[in-house]
């Protein structure tokens, strides 16, 4: 058995209001409120990076969980937006943290859904060779982004969330994670450029391709709410559960209609259900693992809790866990 034994999570300092927003592009605090819920959110400061974010989260995970970076046996990090090319932030991070020459991976490319889905891989790792892993999701998408595009820019956010795993008994055991990818839909959202189908080069630069993200958004926003809701119902399912048994849900924060209607979905109270994205937008891997953090250390969760994870991404992916406290 998986079992939670520490949370970090980390946002940067500079927050930047819709009002912003409207300074810069055709855009009003009223629009982005109405389609999103979002607010507000936060933006990196020049000296940070994708790393600084991770190690920031994963040292409060790595503290709350009692252990020392030396104690870390594998390092999974969940993120679209890595700290370079080649290598891995995760390799990166084993060596900010001080870790030992233990295995790194980077999960990337699955957009929000990746920390669920990196979840799903450590829990595995740990059952079939028991060990300590941290799992962390971050995303610094705001230096990534194209800022002229009003319909896509205004969603984003920076942040990281950690976790540590183990096989002994600690705060939350992870009782179960479901996950499906239906790559067929992966033109609905895509960053296409700096892969071998298009390099990074003078044309993509001059043309905007190179940060340009391609968003159908009313697509993305049925998949979201069909998929994440059935992810919810799978994953309770699997552990005879129902989801009057669960006390809250802490779903993928991309936009508060998304999160309303898989609500209504599943058909739970708004008491049920975890929300931030007014506060932070969207932070991609990051929302999930931040607002579990956020929620335990508010005390929104207590022993005996039973909580579901749950998120969507580009890919088109999605994953559901279960969690109980
Ligand atoms: N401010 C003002 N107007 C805008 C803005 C903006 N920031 N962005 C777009 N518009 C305009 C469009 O240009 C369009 O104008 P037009 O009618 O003159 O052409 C109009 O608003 C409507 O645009 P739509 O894209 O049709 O707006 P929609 O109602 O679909 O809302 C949104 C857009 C919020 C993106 C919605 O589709 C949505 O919530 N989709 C889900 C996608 C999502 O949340 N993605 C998050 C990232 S993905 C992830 O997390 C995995």
């Amino acid at each position: 058995m998986t079992h939670i034994v520490g949370f970090g999570g980390y946002v940067p300092e500079r927050v930047m209001t819709n009002d912003e927003w409207a300074l810069l592009v055709d855009t009003t605090d009223e629009w982005i409120t109405q389609r999103t819920g979002i607010k507000r959110r936060r933006i990196a400061a020049p000296d940070e990076s994708t790393l600084t974010l991770a190690g920031n989260a994963a040292r409060m995970a790595i503290k709350d969980s009692g252990l020392t970076p030396d104690d870390i046996d594998e390092i999974i990090v969940a993120t679209d937006t890595p700290e370079m090319y080649t290598p891995d932030t995760a390799a990166l991070l084993q060596d900010l943290l001080g870790c030992r020459n233990v295995p790194t991976y980077d999960l990337g490319g699955s957009g929000c859904a990746g920390f669920v889905q990196a979840l799903d891989v450590a829990r595995a790792r740990i059952a079939f060779s028991p060990r300590t892993m941290l799992v962390v999701g971050v995303e610094l998408i705001t230096r990534m982004l194209d800022w002229s595009d009003r319909s896509t820019a205004v969603l984003f956010g920076d942040a990281a969330g950690a976790v540590v795993l183990g096989p002994d008994p600690g705060r939350a055991r992870v009782l179960e994670v479901v996950s499906g990818t239906d790559g067929s839909a992966a033109g609905i959202l895509t960053l296409a450029a700096g892969g071998t189908r298009n390099p990074f080069n003078r044309q993509t630069l001059e043309s905007g391709e190179y940060n340009r993200l391609v968003m159908d958004g009313r697509r993305v926003f049925t998949e979201a709410v069909a998929r994440m809701s059935q992810a919810v119902s799978d994953v309770l399912d699997r552990i005879g559960k129902t989801i009057d048994d669960v006390s809250l849900v802490i779903p993928h924060q991309a936009n508060l209609r998304i999160i309303d209607a898989v609500r209504k979905k599943l058909q739970v109270g708004e008491d049920k259900v975890f929300v931030n994205v007014h506060e932070y937008g969207n932070t991609g891997s990051a929302t999930v693992p931040f607002a579990l953090w956020q929620c335990v250390e508010a005390g929104r969760v207590s022993e005996g809790d039973l909580v579901i994870l749950t998120a969507f991404g580009a890919g088109f992916h999605w994953a559901a866990a279960a969690v109980q406290f």
